[in-house]
């Protein structure tokens, strides 16, 4: 068996924003998704996976995602998590040159499905190493995520940006404009996390996004200003202050619930880490339901969001520093 591991993320700003050229922050966190794949004598794809916040599923199929496993799970997150996987097969036979490779796939994650934390870009990144190293092949770090990111395109009908796969391949803290991706400096950023226990359809909510951005000037104007907040966050980054950084993120989460993609669970555990006293909150990823992201150097957030009726999980996030792992 061969084993990767790459970490879930969080943006501190800049989330479909970043769809349409404006810059994006995201962080790496440690929480990971571990891949393990075995090739087979045949060009069968074989998937199982106990932990990917879904009940646990194990699905066999040949090459698409017809064949829909008989489990009771939102059919979009069984569809999405295996969707990512076959598309991430497509890649590793396409760049292997190895058209008819079969895998088993065994898939662990600490990072639930489409909640924020770039689960699927986790899964796809470790899923593409594992493969191509059981091949015989290492692709470099810059080719992993340009492969991961082409895995992405595909399943989400042509609207993603590199920001999800860049920082889960390279880890750390990276800002990515476009086709421009590049590590950047943070500070030790105090990091709370939030989980409603919900999950958004990444490729509706950007659809949504899109349709407004087209319909009305200002839906554009408000994209364009999230831009002007990442590039005023990047010199709060630069210059370690954290006060400022959050207060940049609240504006951001204003701006991202003014495009609709925030909503009341998301809402009010912004609202239960601001007033307890977090220097910022806002969403993180596509939005809809899933996580929050806030900043507190004190145990008050937590506590709050232990507490609050419509968290189900909160923990403190550490940067990761490293990117896809290789684990044998
Ligand atoms: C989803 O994690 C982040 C979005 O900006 C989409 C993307 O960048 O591909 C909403």
């Amino acid at each position: 068996m061969t084993r990767s591991s790459a970490p879930g993320k969080v943006y501190l700003f800049g989330e479909h924003a970043v769809v349409y050229g404006e810059p994006a922050v995201p962080c790496a966190i440690e929480r990971r998704a571990r891949v393990g794949v075995e090739p087979r004598d045949d060009a069968t794809l074989r998937v199982h996976s106990d932990d990917l916040s879904l009940d646990g599923f194990t699905v066999e199929y040949a090459g698409s995602t017809d064949g829909k496993p008989d489990i009771d799970v939102a059919e979009s997150l069984v569809d999405a998590a295996m969707g990512y996987v076959d598309e991430a097969i497509a890649q590793v036979r396409e760049v292997t040159g190895e058209p008819d490779a079969g895998f088993e796939v065994t898939i662990e994650s600490d990072i639930p499905l489409g909640a924020g934390l770039g689960s699927s870009a986790a899964v796809v990144v470790a899923a593409i190493d594992a493969a191509t190293r059981a091949l015989g092949v290492e692709l470099s770090t810059a080719e992993l995520a340009e492969r991961a990111y082409q895995t992405e395109l595909a399943v989400q009908d042509g609207q993603a940006s590199r920001a999800d796969t860049f920082c889960s391949a390279t880890g750390g803290a990276v800002r990515v404009e476009g086709s421009d991706c590049r590590a950047i400096d943070a500070p030790d950023l105090p990091l709370v996390i939030g989980f409603d226990g919900g999950a958004g359809d990444t490729g509706a909510l950007v659809a949504g996004v899109r349709q407004l951005r087209d319909e009305y000037s200002f839906a554009a104007d408000t994209v364009a200003s999230i831009g002007d907040i990442v590039r005023q966050g990047e010199t709060a980054l630069a210059d370690g202050d954290v006060a400022e950084l959050g207060r940049l993120m609240d504006f951001n989460h204003g701006l991202l619930s003014a495009l609709g993609v925030s909503g009341r669970s998301l809402d009010s555990m912004v609202w239960a880490a601001r007033e307890a006293g977090a220097l910022g909150a806002k969403l993180t990823g596509a939005g809809g339901g899933g996580c929050i992201v806030a900043l507190d150097p004190t145990p008050e957030t937590e506590t709050a969001l232990r507490y609050l009726p419509g968290c189900e999980d909160v923990f403190p996030a550490e940067l990761a520093d490293e990117g896809v792992r290789q684990l044998e």
